[in-house]
């Protein structure tokens, strides 16, 4: 492969910078002149370490129709990510070594980023017994993170089993924090929005109890336990006051929650509808607060693609989600202070390392270095787009930003050196 010279980027904590890639490493960081060296003029372009996602919904095997790992990883490079961890929802459920594996050779083949299994907790996500969680750990999909996401693992015995046995490798539970009692026959977020509209609500305290639990059980175990999309303020009280007990808590929070509130279901247009649901402004301000402060560590886009006859029919029927890969860069930007007051170390911290570290991805969320891999993303900090649904990578259209005009564009990503989006546009040769 011949070496790939990035001109003039900004560095996180370096300003402009030339970075030199030679086999799909990092060769140099300085001011290089390269002879012979493919370049890209990245004047103006902040250079991140590439994004990674710790909640992805591929739909693969059994949901074609929604999203394939194919067109679901273009989404996530068309982001800027480079890594993104399958959720174990799909048709057969992730929860056998052969499904893991098949879906991680589905990545490579694909390739444009790398794809890291989830496993199911659960066989069949039934929350009744445990999955063959060693067989994906010690399979070739390695698999680390396990969850039954879309359900929670209600049963606190299953739950105390879980945490025991991935403590044994290092692994982590990813708990989709719902009791489900409480949510039965839930639509929205249980408050005043839902009172005047005469929907069912989902109480906050539905997530809550089963965080307060969890954080119960981890500690009991020392376990490592992870929060998948918090949604509300007192679900950031408890995660707070945990880490500071030392509990192996980490939690991420969705673009979505970050952004909308349930006054958006007032138009009744299901792509609203999502689980958790969007909540208040009240909880919104708490979770970007405490996004930046770190008591939350990730963004997670819980990009949940859904084919048009499971969005477009009555609120009460549609399905939960809504996608997420292509704007949650621009969200998290506009979250974390909008384009002009964004640090972009922190936003690095929050969208790449620190998801690196939690999935235990070590050759992402690295800034460049020599020796590293060449898995970073550059993005316009100045440019502004406009959502349009049928422009998006994913096969799926259920984004609740279409017509939003959003700050921050990707404009390349690169995946061990490869470029996978250039100049804004998805490159069609992927192959290594
Ligand atoms: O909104 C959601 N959609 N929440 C989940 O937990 C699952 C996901 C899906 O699979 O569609
Ligand atoms: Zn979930």
């Amino acid at each position: 492969m011949t070496d790939l010279l990035i001109k003039s980027a900004d560095l996180i904590g370096k300003g402009r910078t030339d970075v030199l890639v030679r086999d799909g490493r990092i060769a140099e960081v300085g001011s290089i002149s390269a002879k012979g060296a493919d370049t890209v003029d990245a004047d103006g372009l902040v250079l991140l370490p590439g994004l990674v996602d710790l909640h992805t919904h591929l739909r693969e095997p059994g949901r074609e129709d929604a999203e394939t790992v194919l067109t679901g990883t273009r989404a996530a490079a068309k982001g800027g990510y480079t890594a993104v961890c399958a959720m174990a929802n799909s048709y057969p459920v992730a929860d056998t070594a052969g499904v893991v594996e098949q879906v991680a050779a589905l990545g490579r083949a694909a390739g444009y980023a790398d794809v890291q299994p989830i496993g199911a907790v659960s066989v069949g996500l039934e929350g009744k017994r445990l999955a063959e969680i060693g067989a994906m750990a010690h399979s070739a999909a390695e698999v680390r993170m396990f969850s039954d996401d879309g359900h929670c693992v209600a049963d606190p015995v299953l739950m105390r089993r879980a945490l025991e046995y991935v403590k044994t490798f290092g692994g982590l539970i990813a708990q989709h924090a719902e009791e489900p009692r409480l949510t039965e026959g839930a639509q929205m977020n249980e408050g005043a929005v839902s009172a005047e509209l005469g929907l069912p609500g989902w109480p906050s305290v539905a997530e809550e109890a089963i965080i307060a639990r969890d954080v119960l059980l981890a500690e009991y175990t020392g376990a490592r336990i992870h929060f998948c999309h918090v949604s509300t303020a007192r679900s950031v009280d408890i995660i707070r006051e945990a880490k500071a007990r030392g509990a192996k808590v980490t939690a991420e929070v969705c673009p979505h929650h970050l952004l909308l509130t349930d006054e958006a279901a007032r138009s009744y247009d299901p792509v609203y509808k999502v689980n958790p649901p969007l909540r208040r402004e009240a909880d919104v301000a708490v979770l970007r607060a405490a996004l930046a402060e770190g008591v939350i560590d990730a963004v997670a886009t819980d990009h949940a693609p859904h084919a048009l006859q499971d969005k477009q029919c009555e609120w009460a029927a549609a399905r939960p989600g809504m996608l997420g890969l292509e704007t949650a860069l621009s969200i998290s930007v506009l979250a974390l202070g909008g384009p002009a007051g964004v640090d972009w170390d922190l936003l690095a911290e929050r969208t790449s390392r620190a998801p690196a570290r939690i999935a235990g991805l070590e050759a992402h969320g690295r800034d460049p270095r020599p020796g590293v891999e060449a898995n970073f993303t550059l993005v316009d900090p100045a440019a502004t787009w406009t959502v349009v649904p049928e422009d998006l990578a994913s096969l799926s259209r259920n984004t609740p930003y279409a017509g939003m005009e959003l700050p921050v564009t990707v404009q390349a990503t690169f995946l061990r050196g490869r470029a996978t989006v250039l100049n804004g546009k998805i490159e069609e040769e992927t192959t290594e």
